[in-house]
Protein backbone atom coordinates (compact mmCIF):
# COMPACT_ATOMS: atom_id res chain seq x y z
CA UNK A 1 0.00 0.00 0.00
CA UNK A 2 1.53 3.19 -1.08
CA UNK A 3 -0.96 5.92 0.38
CA UNK A 4 -2.92 3.50 2.34
CA UNK A 5 -2.08 3.91 6.23
CA UNK A 6 -4.29 3.57 9.20
CA UNK A 7 -3.80 7.16 11.19
CA UNK A 8 -5.11 7.72 14.75
CA UNK A 9 -7.89 9.44 15.36
CA UNK A 10 -6.05 11.99 16.88
CA UNK A 11 -3.95 12.40 13.79
CA UNK A 12 -7.39 12.23 11.71
CA UNK A 13 -8.42 14.97 13.33
CA UNK A 14 -5.34 17.21 12.67
CA UNK A 15 -5.53 16.77 9.36
CA UNK A 16 -9.02 17.63 8.66
CA UNK A 17 -8.79 20.60 11.08
CA UNK A 18 -5.57 21.74 8.91
CA UNK A 19 -7.42 20.36 5.56
CA UNK A 20 -10.35 23.29 6.74
CA UNK A 21 -7.17 26.00 8.36
CA UNK A 22 -6.69 25.68 4.38
CA UNK A 23 -9.43 26.01 3.02
CA UNK A 24 -10.68 29.82 2.50
CA UNK A 25 -13.45 29.68 5.33
CA UNK A 26 -17.01 31.72 5.16
CA UNK A 27 -16.63 32.29 8.58
CA UNK A 28 -13.26 34.95 8.75
CA UNK A 29 -12.32 35.82 4.57
CA UNK A 30 -13.78 37.82 2.46
CA UNK A 31 -15.12 34.92 0.43
CA UNK A 32 -17.87 37.69 -1.44
CA UNK A 33 -18.47 36.48 -4.58
CA UNK A 34 -19.59 32.99 -3.90
CA UNK A 35 -23.24 32.01 -4.24
CA UNK A 36 -22.96 29.66 -1.07
CA UNK A 37 -22.19 29.80 2.91
CA UNK A 38 -21.38 27.84 5.63
CA UNK A 39 -24.47 25.86 6.99
CA UNK A 40 -27.12 28.40 8.20
CA UNK A 41 -26.11 28.91 12.10
CA UNK A 42 -29.75 29.69 13.27
CA UNK A 43 -30.53 26.14 12.34
CA UNK A 44 -27.19 24.56 12.68
CA UNK A 45 -25.03 25.36 15.51
CA UNK A 46 -21.34 26.09 15.13
CA UNK A 47 -20.51 26.48 18.84
CA UNK A 48 -21.16 22.92 20.33
CA UNK A 49 -18.27 22.19 22.26
CA UNK A 50 -18.14 18.95 20.88
CA UNK A 51 -17.57 20.00 17.47
CA UNK A 52 -14.10 20.47 18.47
CA UNK A 53 -13.76 16.66 18.62
CA UNK A 54 -15.85 15.99 15.35
CA UNK A 55 -14.46 17.02 12.24
CA UNK A 56 -16.76 15.55 10.34
CA UNK A 57 -19.69 17.52 11.31
CA UNK A 58 -17.59 20.78 11.56
CA UNK A 59 -16.75 20.12 7.73
CA UNK A 60 -20.32 19.69 7.27
CA UNK A 61 -21.13 23.29 8.75
CA UNK A 62 -17.64 24.67 7.36
CA UNK A 63 -19.86 23.90 3.65
CA UNK A 64 -16.68 23.68 1.66
CA UNK A 65 -17.69 23.06 -2.72
CA UNK A 66 -15.95 20.36 -4.04
CA UNK A 67 -17.28 21.47 -7.65
CA UNK A 68 -15.08 19.71 -10.67
CA UNK A 69 -12.41 16.92 -10.45
CA UNK A 70 -9.77 17.66 -8.46
CA UNK A 71 -6.74 14.97 -9.99
CA UNK A 72 -6.00 17.49 -13.10
CA UNK A 73 -5.95 20.92 -13.93
CA UNK A 74 -6.92 23.24 -12.00
CA UNK A 75 -9.99 23.53 -9.07
CA UNK A 76 -11.29 26.45 -7.29
CA UNK A 77 -8.33 27.88 -5.19
CA UNK A 78 -10.42 28.35 -2.02
CA UNK A 79 -11.19 24.89 -1.02
CA UNK A 80 -8.15 23.64 -1.87
CA UNK A 81 -7.19 22.35 1.67
CA UNK A 82 -9.84 19.82 1.62
CA UNK A 83 -9.08 19.18 -2.01
CA UNK A 84 -6.70 17.87 -1.30
CA UNK A 85 -7.51 14.89 0.98
CA UNK A 86 -10.43 13.75 -1.77
CA UNK A 87 -7.09 13.86 -3.88
CA UNK A 88 -5.97 11.55 -1.69
CA UNK A 89 -9.01 9.17 -1.07
CA UNK A 90 -9.39 8.94 -4.88
CA UNK A 91 -5.39 7.69 -5.15
CA UNK A 92 -6.02 5.39 -2.29
CA UNK A 93 -8.88 3.57 -3.93
CA UNK A 94 -7.34 4.01 -7.67
CA UNK A 95 -3.63 2.76 -6.38
CA UNK A 96 -4.36 0.68 -3.60
CA UNK A 97 -7.52 -1.10 -4.43
CA UNK A 98 -7.56 -0.96 -8.15
CA UNK A 99 -3.79 -1.51 -8.73
CA UNK A 100 -3.51 1.50 -10.75
CA UNK A 101 -0.02 2.86 -11.72
CA UNK A 102 1.00 5.89 -9.80
CA UNK A 103 -0.62 9.11 -11.27
CA UNK A 104 -1.79 7.08 -14.20
CA UNK A 105 -5.84 7.58 -13.03
CA UNK A 106 -8.42 10.73 -12.28
CA UNK A 107 -11.61 10.55 -10.38
CA UNK A 108 -13.63 12.29 -8.47
CA UNK A 109 -16.33 11.55 -5.35
CA UNK A 110 -19.65 11.57 -6.91
CA UNK A 111 -22.91 11.69 -5.49
CA UNK A 112 -23.21 7.80 -5.89
CA UNK A 113 -23.03 4.97 -7.96
CA UNK A 114 -25.85 5.93 -10.39
CA UNK A 115 -23.71 9.45 -11.41
CA UNK A 116 -20.65 7.69 -11.44
CA UNK A 117 -21.98 4.93 -14.20
CA UNK A 118 -23.51 7.81 -16.36
CA UNK A 119 -20.20 9.74 -16.26
CA UNK A 120 -18.25 6.89 -16.88
CA UNK A 121 -20.96 6.38 -20.39
CA UNK A 122 -20.84 10.00 -20.92
CA UNK A 123 -17.37 9.62 -21.56
CA UNK A 124 -16.90 6.72 -23.33
CA UNK A 125 -19.87 8.45 -25.57
CA UNK A 126 -18.27 11.83 -25.99
CA UNK A 127 -14.72 10.31 -26.79
CA UNK A 128 -16.63 7.95 -29.69
CA UNK A 129 -17.94 11.12 -30.83
CA UNK A 130 -15.15 13.18 -30.77
CA UNK A 131 -12.61 11.24 -32.15
CA UNK A 132 -14.78 9.08 -35.09
CA UNK A 133 -17.56 11.22 -35.82
CA UNK A 134 -20.27 8.84 -34.23
CA UNK A 135 -23.41 9.47 -33.90
CA UNK A 136 -25.20 8.78 -30.00
CA UNK A 137 -27.27 5.89 -31.63
CA UNK A 138 -23.52 4.16 -33.05
CA UNK A 139 -22.64 3.97 -29.21
CA UNK A 140 -23.86 0.97 -27.48
CA UNK A 141 -23.87 -0.40 -24.21
CA UNK A 142 -23.66 -4.06 -23.57
CA UNK A 143 -24.50 -5.46 -20.02
CA UNK A 144 -26.30 -8.64 -18.32
CA UNK A 145 -29.68 -8.75 -17.05
CA UNK A 146 -28.13 -8.73 -13.35
CA UNK A 147 -26.67 -5.62 -14.23
CA UNK A 148 -27.95 -2.29 -12.08
CA UNK A 149 -30.36 0.25 -13.61
CA UNK A 150 -28.68 3.23 -13.94
CA UNK A 151 -26.96 2.30 -16.88
CA UNK A 152 -30.53 1.84 -18.39
CA UNK A 153 -31.07 5.41 -17.25
CA UNK A 154 -27.71 6.40 -18.91
CA UNK A 155 -28.62 4.67 -21.80
CA UNK A 156 -31.75 6.65 -21.84
CA UNK A 157 -30.37 10.34 -21.40
CA UNK A 158 -27.69 9.88 -23.70
CA UNK A 159 -29.68 8.27 -26.31
CA UNK A 160 -27.64 5.87 -26.39
CA UNK A 161 -28.40 1.74 -27.72
CA UNK A 162 -28.32 -1.16 -24.88
CA UNK A 163 -28.54 -4.49 -24.96
CA UNK A 164 -28.83 -6.62 -21.84
CA UNK A 165 -27.40 -9.98 -22.29
CA UNK A 166 -29.43 -13.28 -20.67
CA UNK A 167 -28.13 -14.33 -17.37
CA UNK A 168 -28.13 -18.37 -16.27
CA UNK A 169 -30.99 -18.26 -13.68
CA UNK A 170 -28.75 -20.34 -10.96
CA UNK A 171 -25.28 -19.53 -11.82
CA UNK A 172 -25.87 -15.73 -12.71
CA UNK A 173 -23.43 -16.45 -15.44
CA UNK A 174 -23.44 -15.42 -19.21
CA UNK A 175 -22.99 -17.82 -21.87
CA UNK A 176 -20.35 -17.10 -24.66
CA UNK A 177 -23.32 -17.15 -27.17
CA UNK A 178 -25.64 -15.10 -25.92
CA UNK A 179 -23.11 -12.44 -25.31
CA UNK A 180 -22.12 -12.63 -29.04
CA UNK A 181 -25.26 -12.72 -29.66
CA UNK A 182 -26.14 -9.38 -28.11
CA UNK A 183 -23.12 -8.07 -29.94
CA UNK A 184 -24.51 -9.24 -32.38
CA UNK A 185 -27.95 -7.49 -31.97
CA UNK A 186 -26.51 -4.03 -31.35
CA UNK A 187 -24.36 -4.29 -34.76
CA UNK A 188 -27.89 -4.88 -36.18
CA UNK A 189 -29.29 -1.48 -34.98
CA UNK A 190 -26.26 0.34 -36.27
CA UNK A 191 -23.68 -0.14 -33.39
CA UNK A 192 -20.00 0.79 -34.13
CA UNK A 193 -18.90 1.40 -30.73
CA UNK A 194 -18.99 -0.35 -27.49
CA UNK A 195 -18.89 -0.32 -23.91
CA UNK A 196 -18.88 -3.14 -22.32
CA UNK A 197 -20.44 -3.07 -18.28
CA UNK A 198 -18.58 -6.10 -15.63
CA UNK A 199 -20.03 -5.80 -13.02
CA UNK A 200 -18.09 -6.19 -9.27
CA UNK A 201 -21.12 -7.81 -7.54
CA UNK A 202 -24.41 -6.73 -8.94
CA UNK A 203 -27.22 -5.22 -6.81
CA UNK A 204 -29.71 -8.35 -6.06
CA UNK A 205 -27.21 -11.45 -6.22
CA UNK A 206 -23.84 -10.13 -5.63
CA UNK A 207 -22.51 -12.15 -8.82
CA UNK A 208 -19.04 -10.75 -10.67
CA UNK A 209 -18.83 -11.20 -14.41
CA UNK A 210 -16.18 -12.12 -16.22
CA UNK A 211 -14.10 -9.29 -17.73
CA UNK A 212 -12.05 -11.55 -20.04
CA UNK A 213 -15.19 -12.97 -21.42
CA UNK A 214 -16.41 -9.79 -22.35
CA UNK A 215 -12.79 -8.35 -23.98
CA UNK A 216 -12.77 -11.39 -25.69
CA UNK A 217 -16.30 -11.15 -27.17
CA UNK A 218 -15.81 -7.40 -28.30
CA UNK A 219 -12.22 -7.78 -29.51
CA UNK A 220 -13.74 -9.96 -32.04
CA UNK A 221 -15.93 -7.06 -33.55
CA UNK A 222 -12.69 -5.44 -34.57
CA UNK A 223 -14.43 -1.78 -33.28
CA UNK A 224 -13.31 -0.03 -30.80
CA UNK A 225 -14.86 -0.69 -27.28
CA UNK A 226 -14.20 0.38 -23.58
CA UNK A 227 -14.88 -1.93 -20.55
CA UNK A 228 -16.16 -0.05 -17.21
CA UNK A 229 -16.42 -2.08 -14.21
CA UNK A 230 -19.63 -1.73 -11.81
CA UNK A 231 -18.24 -1.97 -7.99
CA UNK A 232 -20.89 0.23 -6.90
CA UNK A 233 -21.70 -2.38 -4.50
CA UNK A 234 -19.08 -4.76 -4.55
CA UNK A 235 -15.66 -2.03 -4.85
CA UNK A 236 -15.11 -2.30 -1.02
CA UNK A 237 -15.52 -5.83 -0.44
CA UNK A 238 -14.74 -7.96 -3.74
CA UNK A 239 -10.48 -6.87 -4.06
CA UNK A 240 -10.68 -7.59 -0.28
CA UNK A 241 -12.60 -11.04 -0.56
CA UNK A 242 -10.55 -12.66 -3.50
CA UNK A 243 -7.84 -9.92 -4.50
CA UNK A 244 -6.19 -12.47 -7.18
CA UNK A 245 -9.22 -10.65 -9.40
CA UNK A 246 -8.61 -8.94 -12.81
CA UNK A 247 -11.08 -6.00 -12.47
CA UNK A 248 -8.30 -3.39 -11.47
CA UNK A 249 -6.55 -0.97 -13.34
CA UNK A 250 -3.74 -3.53 -13.89
CA UNK A 251 -5.72 -5.28 -16.64
CA UNK A 252 -5.23 -3.31 -20.00
CA UNK A 253 -8.91 -3.13 -21.09
CA UNK A 254 -10.58 -1.74 -17.63
CA UNK A 255 -10.36 1.89 -18.08
CA UNK A 256 -13.11 2.95 -15.63
CA UNK A 257 -14.21 1.50 -11.86
CA UNK A 258 -17.23 2.86 -10.30
CA UNK A 259 -17.36 2.29 -6.08
CA UNK A 260 -19.88 3.62 -3.89
CA UNK A 261 -18.61 4.38 -0.47
CA UNK A 262 -22.30 5.12 0.81
CA UNK A 263 -22.70 1.22 0.54
CA UNK A 264 -20.36 -1.41 2.23
CA UNK A 265 -17.78 1.90 3.51
CA UNK A 266 -20.68 3.13 5.63
CA UNK A 267 -20.51 6.49 4.84
CA UNK A 268 -23.13 9.28 4.83
CA UNK A 269 -25.87 9.13 0.95
CA UNK A 270 -24.43 10.69 -1.55
CA UNK A 271 -20.95 9.28 -1.58
CA UNK A 272 -20.05 7.34 -4.89
CA UNK A 273 -16.89 7.70 -6.11
CA UNK A 274 -16.19 7.27 -9.88
CA UNK A 275 -12.04 6.35 -11.05
CA UNK A 276 -10.97 6.71 -15.11
CA UNK A 277 -7.94 6.33 -16.10
CA UNK A 278 -5.76 9.35 -17.30
CA UNK A 279 -7.23 11.18 -20.61
CA UNK A 280 -10.50 10.14 -20.35
CA UNK A 281 -12.23 12.29 -18.00
CA UNK A 282 -11.60 15.28 -20.59
CA UNK A 283 -14.20 13.97 -22.91
CA UNK A 284 -16.96 15.46 -20.33
CA UNK A 285 -15.49 18.63 -20.10
CA UNK A 286 -18.30 20.99 -19.81
CA UNK A 287 -16.26 24.49 -21.42
CA UNK A 288 -18.84 26.84 -20.61
CA UNK A 289 -18.74 26.25 -16.93
CA UNK A 290 -16.29 29.69 -17.27
CA UNK A 291 -17.01 30.73 -13.53
CA UNK A 292 -15.35 27.53 -12.03
CA UNK A 293 -11.70 27.76 -12.06
CA UNK A 294 -10.73 24.52 -13.94
CA UNK A 295 -13.92 24.18 -15.22
CA UNK A 296 -16.27 21.05 -14.77
CA UNK A 297 -15.72 17.73 -16.02
CA UNK A 298 -18.39 15.97 -13.74
CA UNK A 299 -21.69 15.47 -14.02
CA UNK A 300 -23.15 16.30 -10.73
CA UNK A 301 -21.82 20.42 -10.49
CA UNK A 302 -21.53 21.91 -7.11
CA UNK A 303 -21.00 18.66 -4.26
CA UNK A 304 -20.17 18.72 -0.71
CA UNK A 305 -16.35 18.58 0.29
CA UNK A 306 -17.79 16.80 3.51
CA UNK A 307 -18.59 13.34 1.58
CA UNK A 308 -15.29 13.17 0.35
CA UNK A 309 -13.91 13.73 3.62
CA UNK A 310 -16.14 10.79 4.90
CA UNK A 311 -13.93 8.67 2.25
CA UNK A 312 -11.12 9.88 3.67
CA UNK A 313 -11.75 9.41 7.26
CA UNK A 314 -13.24 6.08 7.00
CA UNK A 315 -10.58 4.53 5.07
CA UNK A 316 -7.40 5.94 7.78
CA UNK A 317 -9.78 4.83 10.51
CA UNK A 318 -9.42 0.95 9.31
CA UNK A 319 -6.03 1.00 7.12
CA UNK A 320 -6.21 -1.65 4.56
CA UNK A 321 -5.65 -4.35 7.24
CA UNK A 322 -8.02 -3.79 9.60
CA UNK A 323 -10.43 -3.38 6.79
CA UNK A 324 -9.43 -6.59 5.21
CA UNK A 325 -9.97 -8.17 8.58
CA UNK A 326 -13.55 -6.08 8.75
CA UNK A 327 -13.98 -8.31 4.84
CA UNK A 328 -13.15 -11.45 6.54
CA UNK A 329 -15.42 -11.17 9.13
CA UNK A 330 -18.47 -10.27 6.90
CA UNK A 331 -17.71 -13.37 4.72
CA UNK A 332 -17.53 -15.40 8.09
CA UNK A 333 -20.91 -14.50 8.53
CA UNK A 334 -22.36 -15.18 5.09
CA UNK A 335 -21.14 -18.52 5.37
CA UNK A 336 -22.67 -19.23 8.63
CA UNK A 337 -25.67 -18.47 6.98
CA UNK A 338 -25.32 -20.35 3.92
CA UNK A 339 -24.70 -23.46 5.63
CA UNK A 340 -28.08 -22.85 7.47
CA UNK A 341 -29.83 -22.56 4.50
CA UNK A 342 -28.30 -25.68 3.14
CA UNK A 343 -29.11 -27.71 6.12
CA UNK A 344 -32.85 -26.47 6.06
CA UNK A 345 -32.15 -27.68 1.90
CA UNK A 346 -33.14 -24.14 0.76
CA UNK A 347 -32.38 -22.66 -2.86
CA UNK A 348 -30.00 -19.60 -2.78
CA UNK A 349 -27.52 -18.38 -4.66
CA UNK A 350 -24.55 -16.75 -2.85
CA UNK A 351 -21.29 -15.70 -5.18
CA UNK A 352 -17.87 -17.22 -3.24
CA UNK A 353 -16.30 -14.62 -2.62
CA UNK A 354 -19.47 -11.90 -1.97
CA UNK A 355 -21.77 -11.06 0.93
CA UNK A 356 -25.09 -11.46 -0.87
CA UNK A 357 -26.97 -14.19 0.10
CA UNK A 358 -30.01 -14.63 -2.36
CA UNK A 359 -32.91 -17.35 -1.63
CA UNK A 360 -35.48 -18.61 -4.61
CA UNK A 361 -38.58 -17.24 -3.14
CA UNK A 362 -41.47 -19.79 -2.48
CA UNK A 363 -39.37 -22.12 0.26
CA UNK A 364 -40.56 -19.94 2.81
CA UNK A 365 -43.74 -17.89 4.59
CA UNK A 366 -43.37 -14.45 2.71
CA UNK A 367 -44.44 -12.66 6.29
CA UNK A 368 -40.74 -13.80 7.48
CA UNK A 369 -39.16 -11.95 4.15
CA UNK A 370 -41.40 -9.18 5.05
CA UNK A 371 -40.71 -9.46 9.12
CA UNK A 372 -36.70 -9.41 8.11
CA UNK A 373 -36.63 -6.61 5.84
CA UNK A 374 -35.69 -8.87 3.36
CA UNK A 375 -35.29 -7.36 -0.52
CA UNK A 376 -37.34 -9.26 -3.19
CA UNK A 377 -36.00 -8.71 -6.63
CA UNK A 378 -39.17 -7.44 -8.00
CA UNK A 379 -42.05 -6.17 -4.80
CA UNK A 380 -44.84 -7.19 -7.22
CA UNK A 381 -43.60 -10.88 -8.27
CA UNK A 382 -40.80 -12.03 -5.84
CA UNK A 383 -38.41 -14.54 -7.11
CA UNK A 384 -35.98 -13.88 -5.10
CA UNK A 385 -35.41 -12.45 -1.44
CA UNK A 386 -32.36 -11.36 -0.48
CA UNK A 387 -30.18 -10.78 2.41
CA UNK A 388 -27.46 -8.51 2.55
CA UNK A 389 -24.50 -9.07 5.42
CA UNK A 390 -23.29 -5.89 6.78
CA UNK A 391 -21.90 -4.65 9.11
CA UNK A 392 -25.32 -4.10 11.18
CA UNK A 393 -26.30 -8.07 10.09
CA UNK A 394 -25.24 -9.81 13.05
CA UNK A 395 -24.95 -13.68 13.50
CA UNK A 396 -27.53 -13.14 16.17
CA UNK A 397 -30.28 -11.23 13.89
CA UNK A 398 -29.45 -14.31 11.22
CA UNK A 399 -29.99 -17.00 13.76
CA UNK A 400 -33.23 -15.78 14.44
CA UNK A 401 -34.11 -15.57 10.59
CA UNK A 402 -32.86 -19.24 10.46
CA UNK A 403 -34.90 -20.27 13.47
CA UNK A 404 -37.91 -18.88 12.44
CA UNK A 405 -37.83 -20.39 9.11
CA UNK A 406 -36.42 -23.34 10.60
CA UNK A 407 -40.09 -23.39 12.83
CA UNK A 408 -42.26 -22.81 9.75
CA UNK A 409 -40.56 -25.75 8.61
CA UNK A 410 -41.45 -28.16 11.48
CA UNK A 411 -44.99 -26.73 11.66
CA UNK A 412 -45.49 -27.47 8.19
CA UNK A 413 -45.13 -31.13 8.91
C1 LIG B 1 -24.12 -2.62 -8.69
C2 LIG B 1 -24.75 -1.28 -8.46
N1 LIG B 1 -24.50 -0.28 -9.32
C3 LIG B 1 -25.02 0.95 -9.17
C4 LIG B 1 -25.86 1.22 -8.12
C5 LIG B 1 -26.44 2.60 -7.98
O1 LIG B 1 -25.92 3.21 -6.85
P1 LIG B 1 -26.62 4.47 -6.15
O2 LIG B 1 -27.88 3.96 -5.53
O3 LIG B 1 -25.57 4.87 -5.19
O4 LIG B 1 -26.86 5.47 -7.17
C6 LIG B 1 -26.17 0.21 -7.20
C7 LIG B 1 -27.10 0.46 -6.11
O5 LIG B 1 -27.62 -0.41 -5.47
C8 LIG B 1 -25.60 -1.07 -7.37
O6 LIG B 1 -25.86 -2.07 -6.53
Amino acid sequence: MKTWKKLGSRQIKERIFEALDKNKSFFDTPLLGVPASHLDSKVFSHSMPFLQDAPFLTAMIHNPNHIGCHTLGESESFFRGTHELEREAIRICAEDIFKGAPDQQDGYVSSGGTEANIQAVWVYRNLYMKKYGATSKEVGILCSEDTHYSFIKAANLLQMEIEIVKVNPMDRTISDKSLELAIENLSRRGVKYFVGVVNMMTTMFGSVDDVDQYVQALEKTRQPFKIHVDGAYGGFFYPFSNSNNRMNFEHPYVSSITVDAHKMLQAPYGTGIFLARKGLIEHTMTDSASYVAGLDLTLIGSRSGANAIAVWMILMTYGPFEWYEKVQTLLLRTQWVCNQLKELGLDYYRHPFGNIVTIKAGQFDPGLAEKYSLVPNDHHHPDWYKIVVMDHVTIDKLRDFVEEVKLCETQKV
